[in-house]
Parts: structure tokens; C-alpha cells; sequence
């Protein structure tokens, strides 16, 4: 799961905690945040998708932007569910919350959330150095509807 998001994954429930407490006040402040996604077919828990306005952070010089991202537990991947929920995320981004454009971000081989995000409509900008020395790649897509 971890292996192109850095290898440091929560190891207390706190961390966790404080993750949903940030989303409730990105929700508040934003409108918006990760949300949980059901497989329709078995109402099962199968990850997170959808946007996050990033003012904690900078890559690639930029911050306060919106990033969609997603992450699923390995039994559902390769079923197209990061590109649908995508889809549906960037759809609301722009026909509801009339962002002007939404970015994404990956490591450098991460194909499969690479491809997901071109499914998606992103398109591949650069690849850029990142704060802590990695290698990120950048992806940006424009609301043509924005007003
Ligand atoms: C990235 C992730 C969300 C993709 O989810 P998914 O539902 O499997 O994605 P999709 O099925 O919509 O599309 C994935 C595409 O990558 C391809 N793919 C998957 N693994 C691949 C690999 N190792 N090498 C090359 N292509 C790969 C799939 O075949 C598919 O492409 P296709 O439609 O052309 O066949 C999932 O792998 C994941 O949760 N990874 C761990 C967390 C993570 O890395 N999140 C992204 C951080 S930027």
C-alpha cells in the first residue's frame, strides 16, 4: 500500500484520529475532503478517493490548491474503481464547487495511479523535486466551465 507514498504509514490510532479531524474542518472551510468509497455491489468499505485543499503542504511551489488522490485496499485495485472515483470527484470539483483547477500527484513509479489520474482527465505536467529529495510527478486539469 505504502510502497509510492513515502513507506510511513499511521502506527497510532491518534494519527488517525486527528486525520478525520483535519477532513471535518476541510469539510467547513472547503466544502470538501476524501470520502469514503462503497463497492455498489457488496456495500463493502473498499478505500478513499476525492479532493483535498492542500494549504499544509507545498509541492512543485505551489499551495492552497486542490489535489485528488485516492488510495484502496489491494483486493480492489485494477477494477477501474480509482478511475471512476476520480471521475466523480474532479465532476463535483468543478460542476459544483466551481474549482478553477484541480492537481495531482504521484511518485515517479507509481504506473498505476499515474494512468488512473490520464484516465481521469489529468494531464502530465512535470516531474519536480520535492522537499524531503524525492521525485514527484505533477498532473493538473482546468475547470472549462469556471466562472
Ligand atoms: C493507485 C491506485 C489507487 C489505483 O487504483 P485502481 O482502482 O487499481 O486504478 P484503476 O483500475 O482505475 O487504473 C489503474 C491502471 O493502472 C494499471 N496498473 C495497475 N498496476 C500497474 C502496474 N504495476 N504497472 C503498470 N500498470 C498498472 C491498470 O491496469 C490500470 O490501467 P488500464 O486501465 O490501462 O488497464 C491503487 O493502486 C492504490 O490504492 N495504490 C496504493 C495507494 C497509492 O499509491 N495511491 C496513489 C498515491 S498518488
Amino acid at each position: 500500500m505504502h510502497e509510492f507514498l513515502g513507506k510511513k504509514p499511521v502506527k497510532e490510532k491518534a494519527e488517525s484520529e486527528k486525520y478525520i479531524e483535519d477532513c471535518i474542518q476541510k469539510y467547513e472551510s472547503h466544502s470538501i475532503c476524501r470520502l469514503a468509497i462503497l463497492e455498489k455491489e457488496s456495500g463493502n468499505f473498499i478505500g478513499w478517493s476525492g479532493l483535498r485543499f492542500i494549504d499544509d503542504y507545498t509541492f512543485n511551489d505551489h499551495t492552497n490548491f486542490y489535489d485528488v488522490g485516492y488510495r484502496l485496499i489491494p483486493k480492489y485495485w485494477n477494477k477501474g474503481y480509482a478511475t471512476e472515483a476520480g471521475k466523480a470527484s474532479v465532476d463535483y470539483g468543478f460542476n459544483i464547487l466551481n474549482i478553477e483547477t484541480i492537481y495531482g500527484i504521484t511518485e515517479i513509479d507509481n504506473v498505476a495511479s499515474h494512468k488512473a489520474l490520464l484516465k481521469i482527465g489529468l494531464n502530465y505536467v512535470e516531474d519536480f523535486k520535492h522537499t524531503d529529495g524525492s521525485t514527484l510527478r505533477w498532473y493538473s486539469i482546468k475547470n472549462k466551465n469556471y466562472e
